[in-house]
């Protein structure tokens, strides 16, 4: 996409010069297009000393004389799901950090003119792909898609496709040695095989004006630098019909007015038919439009100002002690906070699967979207900030066209430093390069109680850089009051709007008492607690949205206490087995009375 620019061609240049994986540019809107499906059973090998590259197991080799010998079959042996984390298909994999190697066999359907993809919806942590014995990609980054064209490599029948997938933690990953959630490991996500043209509409961006109601602007990239191409753009419910010339890196753009258009929101989350077509190709798609922009300390949707309803939710289905991956995953996860009577979501803390993102726009909440910066990253560390680009730049690219995304995030928790601040500058860039459109956030835990001016402060001039301040705050858990909340005065972030991206304190469903005893995990003591941090809420002059920490408990090694957590993060205002808390009820009562 030409967007604005030489920015973004340095930003690309650095991505491609030293991404780790192999930089295709992503085929937007893969969900909308002829894709043969290769979820389902794959052959697997738990390789925990990575010996498999070493003794090229990829090339599945089978002994064929009486003195062959292989100590390796992908025959017969261990069987996992795709999609899935591994995780939560077998008692030895339940803590697994290391390698995985999958392998299935697809025939494909090769014909003149058409150009075969493979497509991973997300592969946790990194992963090399092997098509019929040749290593042919690989990938880092356990939460955005990538695509390899096999055009090439794929034959008919018969193809042997191996996915070499690892989750350890390394100190250069992003998220790197420690985080609150379980490690997942697995070819999480769908895996499609993808048939285009030749010359096929390889990207496009069409999203309603930053500031007007009635501007529509189209960008649309081929997959080749071909000029002169012509492509359609047609968006019947607003008799848009409108003819394109592509230039000679194959791009093309145009803007328009429309009349009567029904702008996108929480409480009417109408979207539009947009189809985009040339000689060869056409892909079509459900976009929405609409106004979102900062003024002041106020957030802005289609000109009026708004308060963030907001939860935040990991990707993981608690019952299944599983990752979330499907649409079934999505509709329990999104009618939970839809019963909460909320309007968005903090999908913490990494970009999450399309149904969860595509659902969510279809339900009415604007999302906010994150990559794992979280706490401690090697901030000093070129290559993990190149990384970091790649990963953001993917979910940018992935979602752009998501007209409920209202924020990217770049960062949760981190210290102040020079070397995190030109880290964070450098995604912000990033993002930015490819949309100019969407609010920038970043989730702060730097706010602290001044004894001398008997205020809530905080002090990081990075905030600068952002259009909204989040702040993680967990008063009454691991902070105690140091004044009653009703007198807790905040002065954070003047100028700009507020949101607290997290709150809230641990309940063991079906504990009661002890309201007033932190230490007690009861769920009387967490509806203390909320209260409490309602009440401050009301001194916050620039607030302007709250998420409770969490939709659900969660998975999380960091969580010892035996009777307590057992490895639950119990923040959840709903159990682990889905029960509503007593705080449950104490959120839905203030959210519906916020009008
Ligand atoms: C942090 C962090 C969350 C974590 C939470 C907690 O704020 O952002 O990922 O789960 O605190 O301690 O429960």
């Amino acid at each position: 996409m030409r967007y604005n620019n030489i920015r973004y061609s340095v930003v690309i240049l650095f991505c491609l010069l030293f991404s780790d994986g192999f930089a295709q540019e992503l085929i937007a809107n893969v969900y909308g297009r002829n894709v043969q499906s290769l979820n389902g059973k794959w052959d697997a090998i738990i390789d925990q000393y990575d010996q498999g590259r070493k003794n090229k197991i990829y090339l599945n080799k089978k002994p064929e004389g009486k003195t062959d010998f292989y100590e390796y079959s992908f025959d017969h042996g261990l069987r996992l799901n795709v999609p899935s984390d591994w995780n939560s298909q077998s008692p030895e994999l339940h803590r697994y950090e290391g390698t995985v190697w999958y392998a299935r066999r697809f025939d494909a359907k090769k014909e003149a003119g058409k150009r075969l993809f493979l497509y991973f919806g997300a592969v946790s942590y990194r992963s090399r792909v092997y098509l019929n014995g040749k290593e042919i990609g690989k990938h880092e980054g356990g939460f955005t898609p990538f695509q390899i064209e096999i055009t090439d490599q794929v034959q008919n029948t018969n193809n042997f496709l191996a996915v070499e997938v690892n989750n350890t933690r390394t100190v250069d990953a992003i998220p790197a040695m420690a985080f609150d959630w379980w490690n997942y490991g697995g070819i999480t996500r769908d895996v499609f095989l993808v048939s285009t043209p030749k010359v096929f509409i390889e990207d496009y961006f069409v999203q309603l004006d930053k500031r007007k109601a009635d501007k529509i602007d189209a960008r649309i990239k081929l997959s080749e630098n071909a000029a002169n191409v012509n492509i359609r753009i047609q968006i019947p419910e607003l008799n848009v019909d409108q003819d394109l010339t592509t230039d000679n890196k194959g791009f093309a753009k145009v803007s328009f007015n429309v009349k009567k258009l029904q702008r996108w929101s929480p409480d009417s989350p109408k979207l539009y038919k947009v189809i985009i077509s040339s000689k060869d190709d056409k892909v079509e798609e459900m976009i929405g439009f609409r106004n979102l922009y900062t003024k002041g300390e106020d957030i802005y949707l289609n000109d009026k100002p708004v308060f963030l309803k907001a939860i935040s939710f990991h990707e993981e289905i608690p019952q299944r002690k599983g990752r979330a991956f499907s649409e079934a995953d999505a509709v329990m996860l999104l009618s939970e906070a839809k019963a909460l009577g909320c309007n968005m979501i903090r999908l913490a803390h990494y970009p999450q699967n399309e149904y969860t993102v595509r659902l969510a726009e279809k339900m009415g909440f604007m999302l906010w979207e994150e990559i794992p910066i979280w706490q401690g990253i090697d901030f000093e560390n070129e290559a993990t900030k190149q990384k970091a680009g790649n990963m953001i730049r993917e979910m940018v690219m992935r979602d752009k066209n998501r007209c409920a995304l209202s924020f990217w995030g770049v960062a949760n928790e981190t210290q102040p430093s020079e070397p995190r601040n030109n880290f964070l500058k450098y995604l912000i860039e990033t993002c930015k390069a490819v949309d100019t459109t969407r609010l920038m956030t970043a989730a702060f835990d730097l706010v602290r109680f001044n004894k001398e001016k008997q205020l809530f402060v905080m002090d990081d001039p990075f905030i600068q850089e952002l259009d909204v301040v989040a702040i993680n705050k967990y008063m009454g858990w691991y902070h105690q009051w140091p004044l009653a909340p009703e007198k807790a005065k905040w002065e954070v972030a003047k100028g700009k709007p507020l949101i607290i991206s997290e709150f809230g304190g641990e309940a063991l469903y079906g504990q009661l008492g002890n309201e007033d005893v932190v230490s007690s995990w009861s769920e009387d003591y967490q509806a203390t607690l909320y209260r409490d941090n309602l009440k401050m809420f009301r001194n916050i002059p620039n607030l302007r949205g709250t998420a409770p920490w969490i939709l659900f408990d969660f998975r999380s090694p960091f969580r010892f206490h035996p009777t307590n957590q057992d490895g639950w993060n119990r923040k959840g205002l709903i159990s682990d087995q889905g029960f509503k808390k007593k705080a449950w009820y104490l959120m839905r009562d203030y959210y519906k009375n916020i009008k």
